[in-house]
């Protein structure tokens, strides 16, 4: 299906398809360095090509006319093919969590009200006449009403019979409706690549309705690096990421309203987690300084907004509480994530790991709490990958090498278009198992290896009527960089605590890539240690968990306040003899880094 739109005087094809709501995979932001945006120009005429073009393509793409979409521009009506690989594809999105197992605490109370109905002789104000029947039906002294529940009061007391349904939070009233009103809250967790949004019924703590989006600044690139450098830029490029982020959520809000039957409006409150830097775009704070060593945020503690302060449209007075943060680099979803999965009670040796393109750690040794953030980079992403692809449709996500057959699995069981991270683990980790590939991350000889211009890579699907997928010698690379950085965070946290890996007791996989990964080829090519399989527990989306709690309880964001408070953080880049062991973290072999 195609689109046909103008471009402005100037706009590269990638800002063009933005426009025309065409979002090509962007993944160093349009920097020209990622390779990603790759379009064919089938007619018309573009600017040449640039200097990245020359340099990154290969002879055989410039041929058949390929260009970056980032560093093309049209001179005139032009037709362009943009491949399956370089469209982000909706991808699949990891709502799902533990459920949660405790009695609500909601941060606000419901209470019935039956009003007296004002006479000439008492012409009441309704708001002192709701205030006063509070105080004598429920012996609540409130005094402040909020003045979007103000001005919705007077008629919502008179469509409901003088007998209404109100929400106090604190000494506030937020909400007033009829005595049929359920209100609601929504648990909201910003990743750099993905949202999870959850309605949920505060009372009884039940998730009613969940959807998974992906975060539409992603066009703007797809680390955090990227995206705090594009929103550094002007006021005005910080406020456009703002609106984007809010576009979205109230977007998910009306689409779980409708799956549900629920009103936007009595939606009470909202909790809202994500890693530093997003919390820090949607609260609009300045995020230039999370970019620069020493990288600190600009707001660590909890904070309760009005939701319409940051344009989020639910109940007229309802708020919005955001998790506290832990580091620049480790934010309020890592708390969140703590808090969904009860680790930080544990009395054991216990690890946490949020996988993502940037992993955060925590190591609970018998209650005393430390984290690290390490800079895994887009590799699980597909980023930086030939072949590379996110989780979306046709994504090589499993792969298996029996003899010299690989069998292989896609997602949702189409023709494969590329290979996404948990498949890429699987396939270094059978290179390695079949001696295809050495400790140190080199290419062997193996049957299913060729060289193409002086590069060995491991051929993964041929099939007739597409292009080959392979992991080349430079995609084994990027590998190694992110699980070595990972590794090396489980290594400062264990060695700053005076610990062996084999002392670990359990390892808690969260976030949506963790889930889908293959524990045993993480741990064959060194990405996690070497311990028994059934110390590993994938937990989904363990911070939509924390965030729902968050929302249903206000001992679990006391809670949060301390674990935040608790936590010890490790700046990786500074701990001693960093590249020796970072080296010793790169290599490619399931034996023990720390101790034994
Ligand atoms: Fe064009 Fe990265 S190379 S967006």
């Amino acid at each position: 299906v195609g689109i046909r739109g103008k471009c402005l005087d100037g706009q590269s094809i990638l800002e063009c398809g933005r426009r025309l709501n065409v979002d090509i995979v962007s993944i160093c932001g349009g920097m020209g360095t990622c390779g990603k945006c790759r379009v064919r120009v089938v007619s018309g005429r573009v600017n040449e090509h640039s200097p990245e073009e020359d340099s990154g393509m290969s002879v055989q793409d410039l041929d058949q006319n390929y260009r970056l979409a980032c560093r093309t521009r049209p001179i005139d009506d032009v037709r362009i093919y943009i491949p399956p690989e370089s469209l982000t594809a909706p991808q699949r999105t990891q709502v799902e969590g533990l459920e949660l197992e405790f009695e609500p605490d909601p941060p606000f109370r419901i209470l019935d009200v039956q009003l007296r109905p004002p006479t000439l002789g008492n012409p009441e104000a309704d708001e002192m006449n709701l205030i006063a029947s509070l105080d004598e039906q429920h012996g609540v002294s409130m005094r402040k009403i909020d003045l979007g529940v103000l001005q919705m009061l007077s008629p919502a007391i008179r469509d409901s019979a003088w007998k209404v349904r109100v929400a106090l939070r604190d000494n506030e009233i937020v909400a007033v409706g009829s005595t049929e009103s359920r209100w609601l809250g929504l648990a909201v967790d910003i990743g750099t690549t993905k949202i999870a949004a959850y309605l949920v019924d505060v009372a009884s703590g039940r998730t009613l309705a969940s959807k998974g989006l992906m975060n539409p600044q992603i066009s703007y690139g797809e680390d955090v690096v990227s995206r705090i450098t594009a929103a550094s830029k002007s006021p005005e490029s910080a406020a456009n990421f703002q609106t984007m982020l809010v576009d979205a959520l109230n977007a998910a809000v009306d689409s779980l309203c409708g799956k549900t039957g629920a009103r936007r409006d009595h939606i009470a409150e909202a909790v809202i987690v994500g890693n530093t830097a997003m919390h820090h775009l949607f609260l609009k704070l300045p995020v230039k300084q999370l970019g620069m060593a020493p990288y600190v945020p600009a707001l660590r503690s909890a904070i309760d907004i009005k939701a319409r302060d940051l344009g989020l449209l639910i109940a007229p007075g309802g708020y919005i509480h955001l998790l506290p943060n832990i580091a620049g680099y480790v934010g309020a979803d890592h708390v969140a994530m703590l808090l969904g999965t009860d680790v930080t009670s544990s009395n054991g040796i216990v690890l946490a790991i949020d996988i993502g393109t940037n992993t955060e750690i925590c190591l609970i040794n018998r209650g005393r709490l430390s984290s690290v953030s390490c800079a895994s980079g887009p590799a699980f992403e597909g980023a930086h990958i030939k072949n590379g692809m996110r989780a979306a449709p046709g994504a090589i996500e499993h792969v298996i090498l029996k003899g010299q057959r690989l069998e292989i699995q896609t997602i949702g069981g189409i023709s494969p278009i590329g290979i996404c991270g948990s498949g890429l683990l699987d396939v270094v980790a059978q290179m390695r198992l079949n001696d295809a590939l050495d400790a140190s991350g080199k290419i062997q000889a193996h049957p299913l290896v060729r060289n193409i211009q002086g590069m060995n890579e491991f051929v993964v699907s041929v099939l007739p009527d597409r292009d080959d997928i392979s992991v080349t010698q430079k995609d084994i690379r990027e590998l190694q960089m992110a699980k070595a950085a990972i590794r090396l965070g489980i290594v400062a946290l264990l060695e700053a605590e005076d610990l062996c890996e084999e002392d670990i007791g359990e390892v808690v996989i969260a976030g949506a890539f963790g889930t889908f990964i293959d524990i045993e080829s993480a741990v064959t090519i060194g990405m996690l240690p070497p311990l028994p399989l059934e110390r590993f527990k994938q937990v989904g989306n363990a911070a939509g968990t924390g965030a729902r709690m968050a929302l249903v309880s206000h001992r679990r964001r006391i809670e949060a306040r301390q674990i935040a408070e608790r936590n010890h953080y490790i700046e990786l880049g500074s701990i001693p003899g960093f590249n020796r062991k970072f080296a010793g973290a790169s290599v490619m072999s399931d034996k023990p880094l720390v101790c034994r």
